[in-house]
């Protein structure tokens, strides 16, 4: 049953809870109560969530084909045809970059519903909540641009670098707006100890590191776009591997030191649980890093490597959303679990 809370201010509007999310009844649609709201709510932030990091996935599998100039201009695949056509000489390369832009449509269309979503059914959750849902639409219109360009300029790996890493950003944005939609409306406060915040920032600037020494050691190699003749960083490869394996055991050491200070200090568990996600999955990255490097890069496992980017993004933003929340803090809740006694209040008031 979804429990009505107070009023919001000049909405003229109840939010009510069902399950992890309130919302704003909808005038429109008297018919669609709160369940259904909660329900499309969720699906389209973990749509949009699942389709930032599938970019990623899609992007990455452009580059391992070499199908980088798969399809010679932008928007239409070649002058004057906007799909792709198969020949024998071209092959299966422009389906595969026209694949990838089909998704960054898709992608689009998420980040709009997320939009319409939030605006009209959670603007309860204040004017950054509404900003930050705002940042996948902005950052997907910013990825189809450069994209143009990274064609146009024949796919230079000073641009494909940017161009990959605007998307764990929007993983990051993508993960955070999920976590904060399912947060409750009591008064913000830390989930762990002061200390966990001092390490999280540098943490989150090491893997920021990591990701951009990634994109470069791909800039060094093979797989840096297209099959053909293509610029590529006079950076020496195994030096630039060795930095980004050093970055990635700073982040580790962090990560532990985050873990420590979870663990023996006083924070709730979600965090923690975040945290310790977060190092399986750094080590299991880890692990895919290190057997791609000596084995010669094998797609396939460049291919996982690139899953484990997506999804320790996605990781780190988590850890960071966790450390503060609006959820009472154990044993001042007595509330029955999916209700929520405290006024929903706007923003702006708390
Ligand atoms: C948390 C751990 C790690 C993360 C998040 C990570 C992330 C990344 C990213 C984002 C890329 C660029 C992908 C692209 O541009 O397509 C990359 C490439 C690469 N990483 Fe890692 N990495 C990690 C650990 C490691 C380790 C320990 C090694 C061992 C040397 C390693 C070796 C490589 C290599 C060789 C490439 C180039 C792949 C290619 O040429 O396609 N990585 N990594």
């Amino acid at each position: 049953m979804p429990t009505a809370a107070a009023p919001v201010a000049g909405a003229g509007t109840r939010p009510e809870r069902h399950g992890r999310l309130t919302t704003l009844p909808e005038p429109r649609l008297p018919g669609l109560g709160a369940a259904a709201r909660s329900r499309i709510v969720a699906i389209v932030l973990w749509a949009n969530l699942v389709c930032q990091m599938g970019i990623i996935l899609t992007g990455g599998l452009v580059r391992l084909t070499g199908s980088g100039l798969g399809c010679s201009t932008w928007p239409s695949c070649e002058p004057g045809q906007f799909t792709p056509r198969y020949t024998p000489e071209s092959g299966i390369h422009p389906f595969i970059e026209f694949g990838n832009r089909t998704m960054t449509g898709l992608l689009g269309i998420v980040a709009v519903l997320v939009l319409i979503v939030t605006w009209r059914w959670m603007r309860h959750r204040g004017r950054a909540f509404l900003l930050l849902a705002a940042v996948p639409l902005i950052g997907t219109i910013a990825q189809a641009l450069i994209g143009a360009l990274v064609v146009i300029l024949h796919l230079h790996p000073g641009l494909v670098s940017p161009h990959f890493l605007i998307s764990p950003l929007l993983v990051v944005a993508s993960t955070v707006l999920l976590v904060r939609a399912m947060d409750e409306e009591g008064p913000r406060r830390l989930a762990a100890p002061r200390a966990a915040v001092w390490v999280y920032a540098p943490l989150a600037a090491a893997g920021f590191v990591v990701l951009v020494l990634g994109t470069i050691v791909t800039g060094t190699g093979p797989h840096s776009g297209d099959s053909g003749d293509i610029t590529r960083l006079l950076i020496n490869p195994v030096e630039i591997a060795r930095a980004h394996a050093a970055a990635v055991w700073v982040f580790c050491a962090l990560l532990v030191a985050l873990l420590v200070i979870l663990l023996k200090g006083r924070a709730d568990r979600a965090p923690r649980r975040a945290a310790i996600v977060l190092l399986l999955l750094t080590a299991l990255q880890g692990v895919i890093g290190y057997v791609q490097y000596f084995a010669g890069l094998p797609a396939a496992v460049v291919f996982l490597h690139l899953i484990g980017a997506a999804l320790f993004s996605g990781g780190i933003a988590w850890v960071g959303a966790e450390l503060v929340t609006r959820r009472p803090a154990a044993g001042t809740d007595p509330a029955a679990p999916g209700e929520h006694p405290e006024p929903v209040a706007p923003e702006g008031t708390r």
